[in-house]
């Protein structure tokens, strides 16, 4: 006979009890990484007539969170919760604290997707939070709407989510990349040439390899807000031109990112590992650090375990320029990405799902990707070297190689501030030379 208070019980543990298993593997954490939605351009060329003034929403001006990229992440966490809450029973089914981090980065944009993201996860009127427990129980707060906070870093000095924090040595790495064969090669093509050279008369600036992103940038953002006057504001402005200047562009991002055909060794310095190590580098490790803590305190009570061991979430909202370096990190940016378009597009999203075998005792991982709005989950685990091509899982070993391979030389916050021509930068060196001074005083004071 099931009691009423069996039946009490087993609602209780459901809503405590919250576990997904395939077959022997249990899946113990999730991190993901995704880049905001559609957004304002972040700037654009002198002679453009689309100058800030023409974008007014999501607050106005440049970079800037449209509505559109709102109704993006919206959706995504509508897809995450359908996956990971009923699905698989292992997120929960309303906002609890200890259980879900995000970090984003300081841009109101990626903020914004959080916060859009979430209230699809956790925000909607379909009775699973509590008014007057969740959320206040009062006229003018939207039903079912949780809020949950959304953390962040200084920008500058964020060199997990921002491929552009403050990092002169990432800035040297990329000089001497432009003085290889191969990218020279690239550059000095008539095609590249070409392109820079039409598009500098145009814009009203000197376009190079370094700024073109700008433009097509700027232009694909046109497309999809001005297409009808576009071409004859921008008489410029062609489908074909286009193409051929994103095209260009794309091999820039690759190059950017230390993608190179050749092993492209420059003055001995290996400049492509060099890159993946200081873009990439920093948030594969951290996500490799998570997940080596949350197994290591797996069965583990001291206070140090309490945060990890509670956590299932993790969540970076970042950029595509941080997903591409996290992809090309693993040297699977082409297999992701290319399929879809050139660079990870609005709302496109990496997860990374850790699972500990119940027989073997080993841990595994999943990498599935999101390529953007209305496209599925598309597992993506087979792409990364060394994973079987016969199943869905592939050894955490793997990733933890990937990860050792291209850990940044020194943590990231003091290598960005060495000089890649003498092993120590100017305050190294500085810091060397107080060192000997210190030594001979001490000598002199007979402390040696
Ligand atoms: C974010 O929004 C504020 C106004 O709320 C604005 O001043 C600032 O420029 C925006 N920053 C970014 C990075 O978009
Ligand atoms: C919330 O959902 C309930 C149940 O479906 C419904 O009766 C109510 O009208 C909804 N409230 C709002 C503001 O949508
Ligand atoms: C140089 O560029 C041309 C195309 O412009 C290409 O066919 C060739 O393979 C490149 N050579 C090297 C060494 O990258
Ligand atoms: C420069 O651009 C103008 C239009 O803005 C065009 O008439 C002219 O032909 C261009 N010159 C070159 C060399 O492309
Ligand atoms: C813009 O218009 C062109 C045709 O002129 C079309 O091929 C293209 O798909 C449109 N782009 C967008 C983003 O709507
Ligand atoms: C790199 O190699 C690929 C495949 O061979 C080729 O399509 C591409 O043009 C090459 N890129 C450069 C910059 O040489
Ligand atoms: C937690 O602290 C203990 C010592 O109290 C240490 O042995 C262990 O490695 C720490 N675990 C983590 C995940 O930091």
């Amino acid at each position: 006979m099931v009691s009423a208070v069996s039946i009490v019980v087993l609602i209780a543990l459901a809503g405590v009890v919250t576990t997904y298993s395939d077959g022997t593997k249990e899946l113990v954490f999730v991190q993901t990484l995704w880049r905001h939605g559609d957004r304002s351009p972040t700037k654009t060329f002198p002679t453009d007539p689309y100058q800030e003034d023409a974008w007014t929403f999501g607050g106005g001006g440049w970079g800037q969170l449209s509505p559109t990229g709102m109704r993006q992440h919206l959706n995504l966490g509508k897809m995450l919760r359908a996956q990971y809450v009923t699905k698989y029973n292992f997120f929960p089914t309303k906002y609890n604290s200890k259980q879900i981090y995000v970090r984003s980065t300081d841009v109101n944009r990626t903020i914004i997707s959080a916060m859009s993201n979430l209230l699809g996860q956790y925000g909607q009127n379909d009775s699973s939070s509590v008014a007057g427990v969740d959320y206040p129980d009062v006229a003018g707060w939207p039903v079912g709407y949780v809020p949950i906070a959304v953390h962040t870093v200084d920008d500058d000095t964020d060199h997990l989510g921002n491929m552009e924090a403050t990092c002169p040595f990432r800035q040297q790495v990329w000089e001497l990349a432009k003085t290889s064969a191969e990218v020279k090669n690239f550059t000095n093509s008539a095609l590249v040439q070409s392109v820079l050279s039409k598009l500098t008369n145009y814009t009203g600036m000197a376009v190079d390899i370094d700024n073109l992103w700008i433009i097509t940038n700027a232009l694909y953002i046109e497309q999809i807000y001005f297409n009808d006057t576009i071409r004859q504001k921008n008489t410029w402005f062609t489908d074909d031109f286009f193409t051929q200047a994103d095209r260009v562009n794309d091999q820039i991002q690759l190059f950017q990112n230390g993608i190179f055909n050749t092993s492209n060794i420059v003055n001995g310095h290996d400049v492509g590992v060099l890159t993946r190590k200081v873009r990439g580098g920093p948030i594969l490790n951290d996500m490799v650090m998570h997940m080596n803590i949350k197994l290591s305190c797996q069965g583990q009570t001291t206070p140090n375990c309490t945060w990890i061991n509670n956590l299932k979430n993790y969540v970076y909202s970042a950029h595509d320029t941080t997903i591409y370096a996290f992809f090309s990190a693993l040297l699977i940016e082409e297999y992701a990405v290319k399929p879809a378009g050139g660079y990870p597009l609005y709302s496109a999203a990496v997860l990374i799902e850790l699972y500990v075998d119940s027989v073997d005792k080993k841990p595994y991982f999943k990498m599935i990707y999101h390529e953007q709005d209305g496209s599925g989950f598309k597992d993506i685990t087979m792409g990364i070297q060394g994973c079987p091509q016969n199943s869905a899982y592939c050894d955490l070993d793997i990733l933890r190689n990937f990860a050792q391979t291209i850990k940044p030389d020194q943590p990231i916050d003091q290598w960005c501030f060495t000089n890649l021509n003498g092993h120590a930068g100017s305050a190294g060196v500085s810091m060397l030379l107080i060192g000997v001074i210190l030594a001979l005083q001490n000598n002199i004071f007979g402390l040696f």
